[in-house]
This record gives structure tokens, C-alpha cells and sequence, in this order.
């Protein structure tokens, strides 16, 4: 009792007297989250620590804090911070710590979802496989030695977070957490023993005292306290379970993610702006995106299966920590127009009434202060009277008004710059004085290790490597007395993720499943020879599966039937249930040649191209510039590659995203799915690779790839991200910049349209306007075309307003342009560069 009463003091003492901290009572009530006394509108967004580098951290939390975020939300990864049960890793990449430390730096806060099971399209959705062979152990129901470990593991990262003062109630910026992660989803399959599981895992949570809320997403039975929050594409139909609680949005989706055999989705900035809007016009008051920077699945982390190594998701800050434009900006304009309405919206329930057919107004007014949102949720453009006053309002669109008159934006209309970012492309530069440049090891062909193990029957693969590897080899030799010669059929049958068959030392064929189905099924025609044949099947995963009731049950591997069908007596032989022997990984990964340093590479005959199991290895000259990195894997089939010792990922270049249901120019109007709007069709789903640059050192560099199809190295190109022109496209019926606000209202005087550039990095200056039409221009950034009405004075006007300055704004008047088309609805598309 004592203890408690002077740590309660002590507490109190450093929280009235440490200058840098921002001790904060954490509630919440109907309306909002309440931090000290005060009910906030907050922004939130996913930033993966372990999916960028702690280098970069301070830079995409910068970055986000610039696009009007308050708060940085990640998962805890249990599978990276707990590698081996009772081993902890909080190094690099997993310090979560210097993390959470980084967004309280910016002032920024922090929703800490430890889930812990996080699902995240990371492997086997964060949980250790170690935990799969705890004895009677069943995830994620009421399972004694579940829960035992999963509130040991949470008590951990509360403890952590502790020590280091940082909830918001010991002046740290974390100002809530999250339990469990979307159950509600699939908790009908585990009947009862949901409901208890639910109920434990809420009071577990409680029980650990963190001072601030936490929230359940996706569990509409979430107990008191705990909130349950909504996950989707638009979340503005949802309601939390109780009157007290605060309506919350935790995973308002950006984008979505790739796959590998998959085309590549994205989300139309204005369908994203729409989705938000609504939200905070139908009462909501806290929103994260998930992604706001989605960022690299590196070494062996995607889940899936079959999740790429990109993580970009369309993610307002790209993979590789560029400003996704228009995209960031122009959510960043939503946001302050969010804010200015504030005030108001913390200060009442919104006033719904519905002004015309799909039409919807939402008002927020107490006193003096009064609020607006404006929605046409039709996919047509609408003409509405609000209070006597005459607005139109593009299809799939919102108006915010914060003064309940004026419209300070609208959601379908960007004021925000777009940018041309690309790839370019440089030769792999080998280190002078390196040789020949590539050295290989050729990975053996079925058992060659001593661990290896025989068996009769066929082992379901995740039960025996553990996932220690992604490849398990399943190895016969029959003999056959009269077969000489003879055309077979080898029938394999696996759960999945991915398999190669090799006969008599040859690779005879294989199967791949995909991010729909895992299993694979296949008949490979072979030849056997009489006598001994040896049958060597290499079966791999892609990503252990992350999401689904019982998903680390549903396995994976070559479990048959294995059968031969058709010998020259016409007979069928079943090999399931002869004695296999079993490999777990490959001879190359228990040597160590990721790291590059093992004494047995070759390097003086000729380099073998398009053979299966092949290490390779070179030195390189990393790309100069601080230009992100990738590698361009173009040529190879799939393996995984290592930079410095460090994996960059699984690659996967020759998995091509079917044909069909790709557009470049995807309708945002009208309700988003993930396979709506899908680009890169008929194309590899992934032929880039971040390679982050503090993990490349200037000179010397080492890559080593294990290729497992067949490659040819020498094909390896670089390419760097850099980012070209910067364009604009406003019309006269845009409204004026958001931060004109102000000076807009209280003047009187209409500000009117204004076209704004900025250069994207420091030190740059406009050095030439590559496009300037007023008028009726049309088409794209890097692709306008003049319409036929156009002024003759935009150019001049843009270069004089433009060149040597690092940000310009130009007014759409036509008292400066003169008025080329009387009566038409005009506007101004600017291309600039910048140098
Ligand atoms: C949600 C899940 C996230 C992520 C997302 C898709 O259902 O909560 O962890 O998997 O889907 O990206």
C-alpha cells in the first residue's frame, strides 16, 4: 500500500515537473477520445516498424506528421520479437521502443495494437510457430495454454512500454492499444468458447493497467471498457456497441496488398477522401489508414500465402518513403479541413437530414459554432440547396462547410499537386578488382545433410521444419526391374504453397498455387530408367497463412496422394505410404552463404545460367545519389537474395498477374473493393526489390540469391526511385487552397481558385514550366494535352510566377488570362520540373 502511495507521488511528481513530457489522462466518452479533459478529433495512421528501417523511421514520421496525422498506429510482431520461446529480439528493425520514442520526438501519438495476433499479411499473422507445439494448444479460443502465452507475451510489451514511461498516463505519447485483432470476423467457427475467449481476453487486457484505453476491432460483443472499432473501406454506417463509447475507424484500408501471381491494386485518392469525409460527417471522431506507409515484407515476414515482398499498398507515403501524390497532399488537405470544423464536431451529435435523392447533410451546431459536411453518394453530379444557398456537388462526393456556408473543399476536387516519380535503370556495377564478377555453389539435388530423417508416409510440412525454412525435401528411390524406358506419370498432390519434382538428379516439372488457392495438384509426365530411381520432391512455402478461423491448422506440403500412374505393365503405384526420407531446408542455408562468407564458392569455369538450385553471389558499387534502391530481378525465376547478410526477400519475377481486369483510369465513383481498381495485369506482379540504403555501404557490397527455377544473374539490373515533374490540374469551380480559409471568410472577398506547386525536396527551385494551358486542358500529369479553348498568356503568366522559386501559386483569374471561351467552365494544368 505504501509503495503504491509513493509511487503514485512520484508519478504525480514527474509528471508536473518533467518539462518534455506531456503526462495525459487518457478517457473517452460518446463523442471521442478524451485526452486531459479535452475530447479530440484525431487522425491516425499504419506505419509497420518492422517493414522500413529504424534509419527511416524519422523520416516517415515526419512525413506523416506533415500530412496532418496526430497519430502513428503499428502492431507488435510476437514472431519478431520472440523468435524462440523465452528469446527476445528488440534489435534493429524490432525496436519497438526506439520506435514508439521516434513518434513521440514528433509530437505525435501512438495506438499500439499488440494484438497480440495481428494478421498484418505477415507470417502466420504474428504468431511464433513455436507456439503450434505447445501441448493442447488451441489459438485464439479459451485455451488454457493459449491464453497463458498470449498474456504473458502482452504483459511483456505493456511492462516494456512501462518501464520506458510511455503510455500517455506516464507522459509517454501511447494513448491507446488494441486487443485481439477483427475475431468478431470469424469467431463463429470456434462457437462457445468464443464468447469466454472474448471476455478473457478483454479483462486480461484491463488487468495489465496500462491507463489509457484499449479497443477491439471488429468484435461487436467488446466488454466494458473496451471499444469495439470498425475496420473496412468505409466505415460511416458503423456504431460502437454502447452509447458511451466513441465511434472509431482503426483500418480505413488506402489501398490494398499485392500477391505474388496477382495484378496490382490501388485506390483512387477521391474515393479514400469521400470514405473519410464520411466518416467524420456521420459522427466519427478517430480514423487510422492502414497504409499510411506500407513499406517492404524483408527477409522471410510476408504471411499469406503468397504475399509479394512489396508492401507499398498504395499507401499515401510509397514503399519506398516517397509521398505518394496527389495522394498525400490531398488527404492532407482533407485533414485541415477536418480540423477547422473541430470544434464543432466534438461539441455535438450531427444533425443528419437527406436535402435531394443520394443526397446527405450532416450539421454540427451548438451556439455559435457550426459545421457542415455536404455528401452525394449517387455517381452523378448533383445541384443542392443547404440553408438557402446553392451547391454543387460532384458525384461520390463531400463539401466540408466549417462555418455551416462556405465550402472549404470537397472531396472529388484536388487542389493538391500530382508527381511523376520512376524507376531508372543502371547496370549492376561490379566491384573493380572483384573477378569475374558472379560466383556460384550449386545446392544438391534431394538429401545431403546429416539431420536428415526417414519416415513412412508423407509429413505435413509446417509440423516438421517448424518453418525454419521454406523448403522441405521429400526423397524415394524405387527400383524397377522391367520399366526401362518407361513414359509415367508422377500425380502429387500437396496443401501447398509451391513444389518442384526432380527425377534421377533432373527437375521434371512442378506446381504453384496461388493467393486463392494454396494447393497444389499436378500430373508431371517422366521417364524412369530400369533399376534405381530416385524421386526428389522439393516442396516449399510462400508466406505461412495469416488470416482465417484455425489457420494454423490448415497446413501445408506434399500429404498426397503420391502416385505414379501408368507404368509399362499399366499399373498404378501409390507411394504415399512408402518410406520417405525427409530434409528440412537446404545444405546451402546451414552454411551460411547468405552471409556471403562461405569458402566454397566457384568462380573459375563459366557461370551456369537457368539451372535449379543455384546460389549465386557478387560484389557490387551501390547506385550513387541518395535515391532509394531497388534491384530489378528480371531474369531470375524465384528464390530469396541477400544484401550484406541482410534478406531483402523473397523474389518471384516470373509470377504474372493474370490478364484481365486491369484499368489505368478506375472510376472512383461508386463503392471500392479491392479488386476494382487492379493496374499491372498480364505483367510479373513484383520485378523491383527495396534495398534500403542504409543497408548498402558505398563501395563494397556482397549479394547472394538462392535461385530455386533457374536464372540468369548477369540479367541483375539496379534502379533508383527518383521523382520527375510536379503538375497541377485546378479548374475555376475548385474551391480556394484549405489554408486560405481564413483570410478567405473574413476578407469577404472571394479568394477564388489557385493552382499550387511546391518542389519536392529542399534546396530545389522551378527551372522549367514543361506545360501551362488556360483553357480547356485535358489528359494526365506528363501527358496534358491543350484543349480547344486555350489563352495564349499561360505560359508567361506560370513562368514568371514559377521559375527560381521553390513553391508558387497561381490564381485562375480570368482578368489575367483574358477569357478564351465565354461561358465555359475553365481551368489551368501545369508540368514543372525542378532542379
Ligand atoms: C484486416 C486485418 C489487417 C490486414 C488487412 C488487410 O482484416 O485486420 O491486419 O490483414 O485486413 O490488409
Amino acid at each position: 500500500m505504501r509503495a503504491t502511495l509513493i509511487l503514485f507521488v512520484l508519478l504525480w511528481f514527474f509528471c508536473v515537473y518533467a518539462p518534455a513530457s506531456f503526462c495525459a489522462n487518457v478517457t473517452y466518452d460518446h463523442r471521442a477520445l478524451v485526452i486531459d479533459g479535452k475530447r479530440r478529433v484525431l487522425v491516425s495512421g499504419s506505419i509497420h516498424y518492422p517493414r522500413s528501417t529504424p534509419e527511416i523511421w524519422p523520416d516517415l514520421i515526419q512525413k506523416s506528421k506533415d500530412g496532418g496525422l496526430d497519430v502513428i498506429e503499428s502492431y507488435v510482431f510476437w514472431n519478431l520479437h520472440e523468435p524462440v520461446r523465452g528469446q527476445y529480439n528488440f534489435e534493429g528493425r524490432a525496436d519497438l521502443v526506439k520506435f514508439v520514442k521516434a513518434v513521440a520526438a514528433a509530437g505525435l501519438y501512438v495506438h499500439l495494437r499488440i494484438g497480440p495476433y495481428a494478421c498484418a499479411e505477415w507470417n502466420y499473422g504474428g504468431f511464433p510457430v513455436w507456439l503450434h507445439f505447445i501441448p493442447g494448444v488451441q489459438f485464439r479460443t479459451d485455451n488454457q495454454p493459449f491464453e497463458a502465452e498470449m498474456k504473458r507475451f502482452t504483459a511483456k510489451i505493456v511492462d516494456m512500454m512501462k518501464q520506458e514511461n510511455l503510455y500517455a498516463s506516464q507522459g509517454g505519447p501511447i494513448i491507446l492499444s488494441q486487443v485481439e485483432n477483427e475475431y468478431g470476423n470469424i469467431d463463429a467457427a470456434y462457437g462457445l468458447a468464443a464468447k469466454s475467449y472474448i471476455k478473457w481476453a478483454a479483462s486480461m487486457a484491463t488487468s495489465l493497467d496500462t491507463g489509457v484505453p484499449w479497443v477491439m476491432c471488429q468484435q461487436a460483443d467488446a466488454p466494458d471498457p473496451i471499444i469495439n472499432t470498425c475496420n473496412g473501406f468505409y466505415c460511416d454506417q458503423f456504431n460502437p456497441n454502447s452509447n458511451s463509447k466513441p465511434k472509431i475507424w482503426t483500418e480505413n484500408w488506402s489501398g490494398w496488398f499485392l500477391s505474388f501471381g496477382g495484378a496490382v491494386p490501388y485506390r483512387p485518392v477521391e474515393d479514400l477522401a469521400f470514405a473519410v469525409a464520411r466518416f467524420y460527417q456521420r459522427g466519427g471522431t478517430f480514423q487510422n489508414y492502414y497504409m499510411y506507409h506500407g513499406g517492404t515484407n524483408f527477409g522471410r515476414t510476408t504471411g499469406g500465402p503468397f504475399i509479394s515482398t512489396s508492401y507499398d499498398y498504395d499507401a499515401p507515403i510509397d514503399e519506398y518513403g516517397i509521398v505518394r501524390q496527389p495522394k498525400w497532399g490531398h488527404l492532407k488537405d482533407v485533414h485541415k479541413a477536418i480540423k477547422l470544423c473541430e470544434e464543432a464536431l466534438i461539441a455535438t451529435d450531427p444533425t443528419i437530414t437527406s436535402p435531394g435523392p443520394n443526397i446527405e447533410a450532416a450539421v454540427y451546431k451548438t451556439g455559435s459554432v457550426c459545421a457542415a459536411f455536404l455528401a452525394n453518394i449517387a455517381t452523378s453530379d448533383a445541384q443542392v440547396t443547404f440553408n438557402g444557398n446553392s451547391y454543387h456537388l460532384p458525384a461520390w462526393s463531400v463539401s466540408i462547410l466549417p462555418d455551416c456556408k462556405n465550402v472549404v473543399l470537397n472531396t472529388a476536387k484536388i487542389n493538391s499537386a500530382s508527381m511523376i516519380s520512376s524507376f531508372t535503370t543502371e547496370s549492376l556495377k561490379e566491384e573493380v578488382d572483384s573477378g569475374s564478377g558472379w560466383s556460384w555453389i550449386s545446392e544438391p539435388v534431394g538429401i545431403s545433410k546429416a539431420d536428415s530423417f526417414s519416415k513412412f508416409g508423407l509429413l505435413e510440412q509446417i509440423n516438421t521444419t517448424a518453418d525454419k525454412s521454406d523448403y522441405l525435401w521429400y526423397s524415394l528411390s524405387i527400383d524397377l526391374e522391367d520399366d526401362a524406358g518407361s513414359q509415367t506419370v508422377l500425380h502429387i498432390e500437396s496443401l501447398g504453397h509451391a513444389l518442384h519434382a526432380f527425377i534421377n538428379g533432373k527437375l521434371a516439372g512442378g506446381g504453384t498455387g496461388n493467393s486463392d488457392k494454396a494447393k497444389v495438384k499436378v500430373d508431371i509426365p517422366i521417364t524412369l530408367v530400369a533399376g534405381k530411381n530416385t524421386i526428389d520432391l522439393l516442396s516449399l512455402t510462400v508466406g505461412l497463412q495469416n488470416y482465417g478461423a484455425f489457420f494454423d491448422t490448415w497446413g501445408a506440403g506434399i500429404t498426397g496422394p503420391v502416385i505414379l500412374k501408368g507404368l509399362n505393365n499399366g499399373s498404378t503405384v501409390d507411394l504415399s505410404s512408402q518410406q520417405w526420407t525427409y530434409q528440412v531446408g537446404l545444405k546451402g542455408e546451414d552454411l551460411g552463404p547468405s552471409s556471403g562468407s562461405s569458402g566454397q564458392w566457384n568462380s573459375q569455369s563459366s557461370l551456369p545460367t537457368n539451372q535449379p538450385l543455384t546460389w549465386y553471389k557478387t560484389n557490387f558499387v551501390a547506385p550513387s545519389g541518395s535515391n532509394p534502391v531497388a534491384i530489378d530481378f528480371t531474369g531470375m525465376g524465384k528464390g530469396e537474395a541477400w544484401v550484406n547478410g541482410q534478406s531483402i526477400g523473397r523474389y518471384w519475377p516470373t509470377y504474372v498477374s493474370p490478364n484481365g481486369g486491369c484499368t489505368d483510369m478506375c472510376n472512383y465513383r461508386g463503392a471500392y473493393s479491392s479488386s476494382k481498381c487492379l493496374k499491372n495485369c498480364g505483367k510479373p506482379s513484383q520485378t523491383l526489390y527495396h534495398v534500403p540504403r542504409s543497408w548498402l555501404q558505398p563501395d563494397s557490397n556482397t549479394l547472394v540469391l538462392f535461385e530455386e527455377s533457374g536464372g540468369d544473374p548477369t540479367k541483375i539490373s539496379f534502379a533508383t526511385k527518383q521523382i520527375g515533374s510536379v503538375c497541377s490540374h485546378v479548374s475555376e469551380s475548385h474551391p480556394p487552397p484549405v489554408d486560405l480559409w481564413n483570410s478567405d471568410t473574413k476578407s469577404g472577398s472571394k479568394v477564388g481558385p489557385v493552382l499550387s506547386l511546391e518542389c519536392p525536396y529542399p534546396n530545389q527551385v522551378f527551372s522549367s514550366i514543361e506545360f501551362a494551358s488556360f483553357g480547356t486542358p485535358y489528359g494526365t500529369c506528363g501527358n496534358f494535352k491543350h484543349g480547344r479553348c486555350r489563352s495564349n498568356k499561360a505560359l508567361s503568366i506560370v513562368q514568371k510566377a514559377c521559375i527560381g522559386s521553390s513553391s508558387c501559386r497561381i490564381g485562375l483569374s480570368i482578368n489575367s488570362y483574358g477569357d478564351p471561351c465565354k461561358g465555359v467552365t475553365k481551368s489551368l494544368a501545369v508540368e514543372a520540373s525542378c532542379a
